[in-house]
């Protein structure tokens, strides 16, 4: 079968859907005509959904090589529009973290960056489960808009060196529908469809030069360091293999990174790290992102260079002024990020003592995050409306000495019933340890395209 009006070459014409999940059902490798073959038919819908998902089972059981998977990032990238922004800025960077709880990252680090003067082009997505998505952050700010259009895209990214918004549908949109047929079929955790979904998003979102930040940890899709950096070596040889220089940062997620979580409280944080406060955790992880996007910008000669610059950006205000300017360029109500008082709130909040003293030893990040999702901060399912006022604040992380009664968390809910059901599910979230406890890394590691060729 061919996909209509898709112009198949002759080998395509003996093609067919079935021939290709009973080779890779078998173990055996594709060919590139093949995956194009059978992303075209994603695409164009003459693949039913059947056959996808017993492909994409075929994948997640008996894995990828790189070059299929490779093969597959760019076929899914070039089933859209591949954005070309070189002819509107010389260089621009771009952003993308596995995703995590209380990961604000890009709230204070895109305005870093721009302000030491690389253009920043970043489409980012929605919270999913567990996990929070920039969008849902950014739309707590009232008027904020996640929906620019592609002329929009490369005219802000033009005029102010610095846009943040949502996929455009056009953006490999083979992607979106695989994603959706993974997501129903126990096919999400699968290291090449994970891989190739994220970085045929990046290639079409046409940055020259990607820093990914690659959770590991409880919070996270990778659990262990092993699967993690499995996937960011994957998708940094993707990245070389495809002409964009690119490097992976590995960071902890097993506990949320810095305090808040939930939409509106998360804006509130990057507002008071903005302006040269917030907690020492996640401005320390802001300032590395930061430091190695200006290095792959090609803003510094050394990495101590770039984090000097970075840190300059933030202490002289001019990082704030950016994000400022972000925020009215998107149409957001700037009066709101300047008193944050005015940002959503919501009706009942406790604060939660420490039942016991001792040092902390798990904040279990996963669990926050899904406490997040029962106040109403996340969605279980794509479309579920989300309530931006919701969340937690810890006020402890692991490694501290915490007495008896001393604040642990603080719980903001819509309803009292919510809000007793999330102080259970974080008092169990917590474990305390005798013995003092070492506080956890920020990071374990950096991978870089150097990383890949010596391997090779
Ligand atoms: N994020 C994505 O964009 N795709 C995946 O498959 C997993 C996380």
């Amino acid at each position: 079968m061919l996909p209509a009006g898709c112009g198949g070459t002759r080998k395509e014409e003996r093609m067919s859907a079935v021939d290709i999940i009973v080779k890779k059902r078998d173990g055996l490798e594709l060919t590139r005509e093949e995956i194009e073959f059978f992303v075209r038919g994603i695409t164009s819908g003459e693949i039913p959904d059947y056959q996808v998902s017993a492909w994409a089972m075929a994948v997640l059981l008996n894995g990828m090589s790189a070059q299929e998977t490779t093969d597959l990032t760019l076929a899914m990238a070039h089933s859209g529009t591949v954005l070309d922004l070189s002819g509107v800025v010389p260089l621009a960077v771009d952003k993308h973290s596995t995703g995590g709880v209380g990961d604000k990252t890009t709230l204070v680090v895109e305005p870093i960056v721009a302000a030491c003067g690389l253009p920043v082009g970043k489409m980012s997505g929605r919270g999913l489960g567990f996990s929070g998505g920039t969008l849902d952050k950014l739309e707590s700010i009232p008027g904020f808009r996640t929906n620019l259009s592609r002329e929009e895209f490369l005219d802000h990214l033009k005029r102010y060196g610095m846009v943040l918004t949502g996929q455009t549908g056009e953006l490999a949109p083979a992607d979106g529908k695989l994603y959706a047929l993974r997501d129903v079929t126990g096919t999400v955790p699968s290291i090449p469809l994970i891989a190739s979904s994220i970085m045929s998003k990046k290639i079409a979102a046409g940055a020259q030069a990607i820093l990914l930040d690659v959770k590991v940890g409880l919070g996270a899709f990778m659990q262990t360091l092993d699967s993690a950096s499995e996937l960011a070596r994957l998708m940094v040889a993707i990245g070389q293999r495809s002409g964009r220089q690119t490097i992976a940062l590995l960071s902890d997620m097993n506990q949320p990174l810095g305090n808040a979580v939930g939409n509106a409280l998360e804006v509130r944080e990057a507002i008071d790290t903005l302006h040269g406060g917030g907690p020492e955790d996640f401005r320390e992880h802001c300032l590395v992102a930061a430091a190695h996007m200006l290095m792959l910008g090609r803003k510094a000669g050394s990495l101590d260079e770039a984090r000097a610059k970075a840190e300059e950006a933030l202490v002289s205000g001019q990082a704030w002024g950016r994000f400022k300017q972000l925020v009215q360029a998107q149409g957001g109500d700037v009066r709101v990020v300047e008193e944050p008082d005015r940002l959503p709130e919501a009706p009942l909040k406790e604060i939660v003592p420490a039942p016991q003293s001792g040092y902390l030893a798990v904040i279990n990040a996963r669990e926050v995050g899904e406490t997040s999702v029962q106040l109403g901060a996340g969605r279980v399912k794509k479309g579920d409306p989300i309530d931006p006022a919701v969340g937690i604040v810890v006020h402890r992380k692991v490694g501290d000495r915490v007495e008896q009664g001393q604040p642990l968390f603080t719980v903001h809910a819509s309803s009292q019933e919510k809000l007793d059901a999330a102080v259970e599910r974080l008092l169990a979230a917590h474990q305390f340890s005798a013995e003092p406890v070492e506080p956890l890394p920020l990071f374990y590691g950096v991978i870089t395209e150097q990383d890949i060729l010596q391997k090779e």
